[in-house]
Order: C-alpha cells, then structure tokens, then sequence
C-alpha cells in the first residue's frame, strides 16, 4: 500500500486527501497478500474464535468495507471497518483532518461521512466471498446518522442488519463529532440503552456486542458504567476513542481545530481508562485497547493493564504498513522477556 517512497509524497497532501488516494490503491486489490500463519504465542482464543495475532486495524479508517482483505493481508490480527450509519451521510464540511507530525497525533472531525448501510454491505458481503484473507476476523462499528433523533432507532436496525454477519459487532456511542453522541454513555441512558441492543442481538444472532467509549470519562463515570456493562449483559469494551483534551504542548494553529486527537498524546489517558475498566470488572468482560500504539511497548503496556486485544489507527498513518508486523515481532520478544509463553498469560499482569 502505502510504500516508503509514497509515504513522504502522501504526507505532502491534505490528509484526507492522503488517506483516500491510499484507500484507491488498496481497492485495486494488486496490493493485496494473503495473511501469513501466525505464531502460536501471539494467537488469543477470545469471543469464540483464534484471534492469530493481538493487533487490530482500529475503526474510521476503512468506512465502508472497501479494503478489509487489503488491511488483513498487512498483517493485522483483525479489522474493524465502519463507522457505517444505516443512511449515507457526507460527514462535516472539509478541511476535517489534521496532522501534526511533532507530536505525531491527529484531530479529526469527520462526523461519520460513509456511503451508508447498502453500499457496506456489498462490499462486505463481496470481501466474504472473494477476498484472499475471507475468513479473516472482521468486526463492524456501527453509528447513528446525524439527522437521526431517536438513536437507539439507528442502533437496532444496525444491529439487526449486520449481527449474522459480522465477527463482533461494535456500538459506537463515543464519537466526538456527532452531536449528542456521547451522552448515551450517561449510566441512566445507557442501561436501558444496551439492554435493548442486547436483546435485539440474542434474537437474532449470537454475535458478540462490543461498546466503545470516550478516554474522557472521569473515575467514577467509568465504575458507573462499568456497572451497567455487567448489568446489561454486553461482551466486550474497546477502550478509547479520541480525546477531547489538548495538551499545552501542541501548536497552537493544530491545537485549535475542533475535534478528536489521537496518537501518542492519547496515549496515557486511554491506558488509564483501560486500568479502571479492567479493576471494575473484574477481567469478567474483555477489553480491546485503543489509543496512540505505535510500538510494541505502547501495545504490550495495555496487554498488561488489561487488554486482551490492541487496535490502531493514526499509527499507520505515521508509520505505513509495516507497523502490525513490526508490533506483533516486538510483542513476542517482551512476551519472551517477561517468561510468558503466551499472550493470554500477559493480559491483565500490572494487576496481579
Ligand atoms: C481520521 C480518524 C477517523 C476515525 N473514525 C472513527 C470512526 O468512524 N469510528 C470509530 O469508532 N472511531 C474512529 N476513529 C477513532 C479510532 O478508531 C481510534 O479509536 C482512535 O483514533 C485512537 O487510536 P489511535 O491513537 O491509534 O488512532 C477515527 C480516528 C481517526 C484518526
């Protein structure tokens, strides 16, 4: 995909612009190889099925399901595709994606523009049949649309539409750039919230349903909702999404775009957030972690707080392709270092 030689010549261009010339390449499906075997210490038995490696394509990088082979074939142990919304929607006005390469973060202030349920499913279901890595693990974050009042609305029909047909699904109720979005993670609106998706899903499907939530919730907003994860019967959390915070040390023209920032300055806050899920819960629910991985330590230090699974985004922005493979080889030796035999063994260890 995206080469040492283009890398450079990518980052000359607007970032969106950058992005989506990258996304034409994968499409052409040249580039696409076929995943190589994974090593037995990296593979992880979890929602019913082998996770081969700990290291996940994270979601808002491949909206609408265009390269998941592409991505799997990289190396990556599993894909998020999404977020998908059930109508097509243009997201916010552009300029909406910024770069800072000091730090080497980004904000971002998409608002969710994706070709919208019918378009995704085609090319999913297209991935399914044809694709060189098909029976790769491919889970699907779902949004509401922004014209939608009655969110739950968007949230079941998602559900009901994609839960036969994903590997995990995803509730994605953490966006920052979706207004409103994020009160659905107040405890009082969330109980009822998820028990319902719940309930939709057991009908249906026995597809695990994930949450994804904000890195901007303050101690006791995470026991809350922790509480109402293990009430409401939900499997699984991804820990974090983008941050509302901007640290001092930004540029102040970066520092003032609206938006979620992640990378490396995400960082410490999503690590903390997955610490205080994990101790809430007991281990009882995994946790997949999110937030500034761009090495293997980044990824084994939420291993350690808890994670049973890692997944990155603005990483491969920085770093292209060769990253997963290069996490996963890291991962390996720290899992040597510290006299594991397998990954499982390493999650949760700053706890014990
Ligand atoms: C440009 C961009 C678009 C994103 N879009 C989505 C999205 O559609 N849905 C979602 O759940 N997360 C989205 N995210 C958040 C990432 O999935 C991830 O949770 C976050 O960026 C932290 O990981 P990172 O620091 O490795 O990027 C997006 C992130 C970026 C940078």
């Amino acid at each position: 995909m995206i080469s040492k030689i283009a890398l450079p010549f990518l980052r000359c261009l607007d970032a969106e612009k950058a992005h989506n010339l990258t996304l034409s390449a994968l499409k052409t499906g040249l580039m696409t190889r076929k995943a190589k075997t994974p090593s037995q210490a990296l593979s992880l038995s979890l929602f019913g099925r082998v996770f081969p490696n700990p290291v996940g394509l994270a979601a808002g990088f491949d909206k609408n399901s265009d390269v998941p082979d592409a991505m799997l074939g990289y190396g990556f142990g599993f894909v998020e595709v999404g977020t998908v919304t059930p109508k097509p929607q243009e997201g916010n006005p552009k300029p909406r994606v910024f770069r800072d390469v000091s730090s080497k973060s980004v904000i971002n202030r998409m608002g969710f523009p994706n070709g919208g349920s019918d378009v995704f499913e085609e090319n999913y279901q297209k991935f399914r049949e044809d694709g060189k890595n098909k029976n790769g693990i491919v889970g699907i974050n779902v949004g509401k649309n922004k014209d939608q009042d009655d969110a739950l609305a968007d949230y079941v029909a998602l559900v009901h539409r994609f839960g036969k047909q994903a590997d995990y699904l995803t509730v994605n109720i953490s966006s920052p750039n979706t207004a409103g979005l994020r009160d659905l993670q107040n405890p009082d609106e969330l109980l009822p919230f998820l028990r319902q998706l719940v309930i939709v899903r057991n009908a249906r499907c026995k597809t695990p349903l994930l949450v994804k939530l904000a890195p901007d919730l303050d101690e006791q907003q995470c026991k809350d909702i922790a509480k109402c994860v293990l009430e409401s019967g939900i499997d699984g959390l991804i820990l974090t999404n983008t941050t509302l915070d901007r640290p001092e040390t930004l540029p102040q023209a970066f520092r003032a775009q609206m938006g979620g920032l992640s990378g490396c300055l995400l960082q410490e806050k999503s690590l903390n957030t997955i610490r205080i899920f994990y101790k809430e819960l007991g281990g009882k629910i995994p946790i997949i972690g999110a937030g500034g991985i761009d090495d293997a330590q980044s990824a084994y230090a939420k291993i350690k707080a808890g994670a049973s699974l890692v997944q990155l985004y603005t990483g491969l922005v920085y770093q292209g392709p060769a990253l997963p493979a290069k996490i996963n080889h890291g991962i390996l030796k720290l899992l040597r270092q510290d006299r594991y035999s397998s990954i499982a063994e390493a999650i949760g260890a700053d706890h014990k």
